[in-house]
């Protein structure tokens, strides 16, 4: 048994209490989505009306999972903490890594053997800190996370965009940074700025060749990429309530795509159903129990434009199915549409490669409708004509459906069966021919679908589409096509229909599973963590410094940014995702990204100790090598983009000081806040203006640090000519604790003393 009913059964008490003080004290009904930020206040953050979208409020979480390509950093990172254990129950989930090439078995060897000092170091660190680890091949995180630990009414945050997949089983489950994480871990509040929420009211049921992909998909069409930003997505209403508890999953995962901070459905029979079917039948008994508190209450969805920011509404009978594409996942084009807007585009119009699975859309309903389409060809005798492959989202689905003949059938047309992992939706995919950088089509049932994404080619056009439609498209090979009214030519050259799809919501025989590939956490297990000291993946964190009391003087700048600079700037994606768990080789990407002010040319900044022009890492890399703290100026908005803590650690890690800039995007803020650096802003936003190359710095009066009182700013120019800038901060007193320790972690450290 996975789950921890004991942490269940303890949040659902304290809810009934705090659900109602909650509604006496904002003297309002309450929808679901409140009713379970309220019930997870940290008890740094007291029961008020919070303003949605302005007030930040601290939460405690009940869970954490983390992937395995962000777990590297976080545990690195927990490991300074000093603490024993962690302190709420949390997992690792060995997914990303894999890639997909010749097939689930090899390709799971392969990557056991090229990935082992990774595997081996979180597998290690898991068993040592109290971590769930589930092992590569066990399955992909959000699956996994649905079938043992989502439960209604729950919170967690998870180290991945797709964490809000669990609000299927009616949880606030948020994807954050490994930094956040951290903080849960160790025990401390997690701070969210409290959302907005987007009522959406589903009525009818749906039919045919529609699937709950086709209300994402939709949603996204009205919404558009931006459109979820700040806000948590409240499915409502007699259609949510028809929808399978994976498809409501599948919904919640793609509001990643509409930038949403998650989305969630209320506690119905569906979640019994599948609560059940999963062997969490106590868990069902027991949301069941308290089912008026896992739900909005009734006069919020009488009277939605009154509680809600935005209601949107959708009939589901009416529903047509959709695909959604090239390269943005809010182009929305109706099937009946699709093919004459293919055509008027432009659109390669042979489609390559069909991909059903992921973490977004590998139910048992999943697999079932799409291999009744297959079946359909085979029993009809049509090719398929597209390359075909399934990724399942966890091994207690593919032993399923493999049992239940499904799987079988996709082997039978021909198709690929990959590991249970990411694979080609995180670009994991040795794709044949791709690197001749052809214009292609390829339709997958994923999420994203950005240039790139899947393949590394930039003319391969993705389009994202329910597993049904996937393969219907895959039989025909062409985009020019519609599965309800068009005909196929089949092998004995007669003219055939495909059939709406059907299938079963959940394995009529029970789901069964040889091999879960999970190791429970162990109590008082002493262990060593396995890192190489030759490994260029992972290296062990070493604490920063403490403050040393002293004034900071004679600082040399480092780089003044000009404009943008988001987390992707600082600490840049791509090929140094390999090096997540080593620090000082991913600090070879600091700020490469960044356009200097003064020459507009990117990692290309005078060094003050030479005088002469090098990469923004090997100049920090001298100031570092001759003890010299340095300084960051940035523009407006410094640091938006991702939580990603390597873009602060990679500049404390470097000898960065200080970090001056307009305005922070806040996340990173507070990230370097964590690290210990000086995060500052100018109280005059025209004072950046003065800022020349081959300054220096001086901030004096450390000592008198405190909260709300500005920082004075020493500048010295080249010609010794100086001035001095005001600069303001918004450290409270805890974080002036962590400047003083170093960091966020050393502070944890000596308090847990
Ligand atoms: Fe993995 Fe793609 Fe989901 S990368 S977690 S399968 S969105």
């Amino acid at each position: 048994m996975a789950f921890d009913f004991d942490l269940i059964q303890s949040v659902y008490k304290q809810m009934a209490t705090k659900i109602t003080n909650a509604r006496e004290t904002l003297n309002r009904p309450l929808t679901y989505t409140e009713k379970i930020l309220l019930s997870h206040l940290h008890g740094t953050s007291e029961l008020k009306n919070y303003t949605r979208g302005i007030d930040y409020v601290n939460f405690s979480p009940d869970r954490v999972a983390m992937q395995d390509a962000t777990a590297q950093m976080a545990i690195l990172q927990f490991m300074q903490a000093g603490r024993d254990k962690v302190a709420v129950p949390s997992t690792v989930h060995c997914d990303h890594l894999i890639q997909a090439k010749e097939g689930a078995k090899k390709d799971l060897q392969r990557a056991e053997s090229t990935n082992k000092e990774v595997y081996d170091f979180l597998s290690s660190a898991s068993q040592k800190y109290g971590i769930g680890f589930w092992k590569p091949g066990a399955g992909i995180i959000h699956q996994v996370v649905l079938e043992n630990y989502a439960f209604p009414g729950g919170m967690m945050i998870g180290t991945d965009s797709h964490t809000p997949n669990a609000g299927g089983l009616g949880m606030v489950a948020i994807g954050v940074g490994g930094a956040d994480a951290v903080d849960v871990m160790t025990g401390l509040s997690w701070e969210l700025k409290f959302p907005k929420v987007i009522g959406i009211k589903l009525t009818g049921k749906l039919n045919g060749w529609c699937s709950a992909k086709d209300v994402i998909l939709k949603v996204a069409g009205i919404l558009t990429v931006k459109g979820g930003t700040g806000s948590i997505v409240e499915y409502f209403g007699e259609g949510a309530q028809s929808l399978s508890c994976t498809g409501k999953g599948t919904i919640c995962n793609m509001g990643a795509e509409i930038g949403a901070t998650t989305s969630l459905f209320g506690f119905d029979n569906q979640m019994y159903d599948y609560l059940s079917a999963t062997d969490r039948k106590s868990v069902a008994e027991l949301a069941y129990q308290y089912k008026d508190h896992l739900t909005g209450d009734q006069e919020v969805y009488d009277n939605p434009e009154a509680y809600f920011d935005q209601v949107i509404e959708i009939d589901l009978n009416n529903l047509e199915p959709y695909i959604n594409g090239p390269f943005t996942p809010d182009l929305a084009t109706p099937l009946s549409q699709f093919a004459e807007t293919a055509k008027a585009k432009g659109w390669p119009l042979n489609m390559e490669v069909g991909l059903i699975g992921s973490c977004t859309n590998s139910s048992y309903e999943d697999i079932a409708r799409a291999a009744s389409i297959a079946q359909q060809a085979l029993d009809k005798k049509i090719e398929f004509k597209a390359d075909f492959t399934v990724t399942p989202g966890s091994e207690q689905v593919r032993y399923t459906v493999d049992r239940d003949n499904l799987l079988p059938v996709f082997e039978k047309i021909g198709g690929t069966v990959l590991s249970n992992a990411c694979g080609p939706c995180i670009g994991q995919w040795a794709r044949h021919n791709a690197e001749n950088l052809e214009e292609n089509s390829i339709m997958t049932s994923f999420n994203r679908n950005f240039a790139k994404r899947n393949d590394g080619n930039p003319k391969t056009h993705g389009f994202v589409a329910s597993p049904e439609i996937v393969t219907a498209f895959s039989i025909a090979g062409r985009l020019d096509f519609n599965p309800i009214t068009d005909t196929l030519i089949n092998k004995d050259g007669q003219e055939v229909q495909l059939d709406p799809p059907t299938g079963d919501t959940l394995p009529p025989r029970g789901f069964n599973v040889e091999d879960l590939g999970f190791v429970a956490p162990q109590e008082h297990i002493n262990i060593n963590i396995i890192i190489s000291p030759e490994s260029d993946r992972l290296q062990e964190l070493t604490p920063f410094k403490p403050w040393d009391g002293k004034d900071m003087v004679d600082l040399p700048l480092l780089i003044k940014a000009k404009g943008k600079c988001t987390t992707d700037h600082i600490s840049m994606a791509g090929p140094w995702l390999k090096y997540r768990g080593h620090l000082d080789n991913i600090s070879n990407n600091l700020l490469i990204g960044a356009v200097n002010f003064f020459n507009e040319e990117t990692n290309h900044i005078k060094n003050q100790i030479t005088g002469t022009y090098d990469t923004v890492p090997s100049v920090a890399r001298d100031y570092k090598a001759n003890s010299i703290l340095s300084v960051i100026v940035g523009d407006e908005n410094y640091g938006e983009g991702s939580s990603r803590e390597h873009a602060a650690m990679e500049p404390r890690h470097l000898n960065v000081g200080v970090v001056l800039v307009r305005s922070f995007a806040r996340i990173h803020e507070t990230n370097l806040k964590k690290q210990g650096i000086l995060a500052l802003t100018f109280a005059n936003h025209s004072d950046y203006d003065k800022i020349l190359e081959g300054d220096r710095f001086a901030i004096k009066g450390l000592d008198h640090f405190a909260t709300g009182k500005p920082v004075q700013v020493e500048i010295t120019h080249q010609d010794n000519s100086s001035e001095v800038v005001v600069a303001n901060h918004t450290y409270n007193s805890l974080q002036i604790e962590w400047f003083k320790a170093g960091s966020c972690l050393n502070y944890i450290k000596n308090i847990n003393k």
